[in-house]
């Protein structure tokens, strides 16, 4: 009873920050994401008979900051199968864990792949990345590759695909301003901001129209108008989380040296954008063919500590041989 996943993280470009219903965890707003290739997470679940407890281990090291979330989601999976085995979870990432690279989009989609393959669950991308939604919202997409979208009815939000990653072919540059774990985790951040944000109403009024106009933008591949949208969207959400009461201030001095370099290459006409989630670090999108550019310029910002880069890539895979996976 073990199998072995991996999942790579995603960026949204329309955010979710806010939840409508905390028990099944469902997003206030609709979002809409990319996801990436070279950034990864492999997680491998066994199922044991004889163990009481589950045991979590991240990067070699035993982890009790997720093991409740883990244990949550892997109690609903273990309902569906009938089975009240402990597991081993052993995860590990290529890139720093709970830093604002999404490090919890790709490990509960790489948990939720990994455990219900084990427990020989047979189920669709969609159930599947139903239940990596209610331990992570943003892990509903990372199920899914290339462009991704989550809109929120009522009652739900289904993650499922928008355009394929080869369709539209993206370069996102991460440039790293910090590696320190974040101060304030998204759920408890997202619980103050309803509570205390002016701007909430605001931020829930507008997004479904933000999200309107990404999809389009996506859909005709029209790269200046998702350039506007997202870094709005983004702004948005750091504005919202900003007002707060404490306010919620993800950045640090490099990510609005980041900022300020991402707008001079627009206006000297490199189609580039930035988008910046519960962390420091600033994610720049653009066409492959202007990589080296924006990596130059970013390489070169005060503040930044190195630059990552990845194209987009596909959804959650199982893992048949992991040992002879190749490392990017
Ligand atoms: O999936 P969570 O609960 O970690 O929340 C993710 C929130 C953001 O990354 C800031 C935005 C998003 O849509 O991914």
């Amino acid at each position: 009873m073990q199998a072995t996943a991996q999942a790579q993280p995603n960026i949204a470009l329309i955010k979710y920050w806010g939840k409508r219903d905390l028990e099944r965890n469902i997003p206030a707003v609709d979002s809409l994401s990319i996801t990436l290739d070279s950034l990864w997470t492999r997680t491998q679940v066994e199922f044991q008979q004889d163990l009481k407890d589950d045991q979590v281990s991240i990067d070699g090291k035993q982890d009790h900051h997720q093991a409740e979330r883990v244990k949550n989601c892997l109690n609903f999976l273990r309902r569906k199968a009938g089975v009240n085995y402990g597991a081993l979870v052993r995860s590990e990432n290529n890139f720093p864990t709970g830093a604002g690279l999404a490090s919890s989009a790709s490990g509960f989609a790489a948990l939720v792949t990994a455990a219900s393959k084990a427990l020989q669950l047979d189920l669709s991308d969609s159930e599947i990345s139903d239940v990596a939604r209610r331990a992570s919202g943003s892990a509903a997409r990372s199920i899914f590759g290339g462009f991704v979208e989550m809109p929120c009815a009522p009652g739900d939000a289904i993650a499922k695909p928008l355009l394929d990653a080869k369709a539209w072919p993206f370069t996102v540059l991460i440039a790293v301003t910090s590696t320190a774990v974040k101060h304030t985790g998204s759920t408890v951040g997202m619980q103050l901001t309803a509570r205390t944000s002016d701007y909430y109403r605001a931020w829930i009024e507008t997004a479904h129209e933000d999200f309107v106009t990404a999809r389009k933008a996506v859909l005709t591949r029209d790269f200046e108008a998702l350039a506007e949208i997202s870094e709005r969207s983004c702004l948005k959400m750091h504005g919202v989380m900003m007002t707060a009461q404490p306010g919620l201030i993800y950045w640090n001095g490099g990510t609005i040296e980041g900022i300020n370099r991402v707008r001079e290459l627009r206006q000297r006409g490199v189609p580039v954008f930035f988008t910046i989630d519960a962390g420091p670090q600033l994610k720049a999108v653009c066409m492959p063919e202007h990589e080296q550019t924006v990596r130059a310029a970013l390489t070169d910002t005060p503040g930044v500590l190195k630059v990552l880069s990845s194209a987009l890539g596909d959804g959650a895979r199982i893992l048949s041989n992991p040992s002879q996976e190749t490392t990017h």
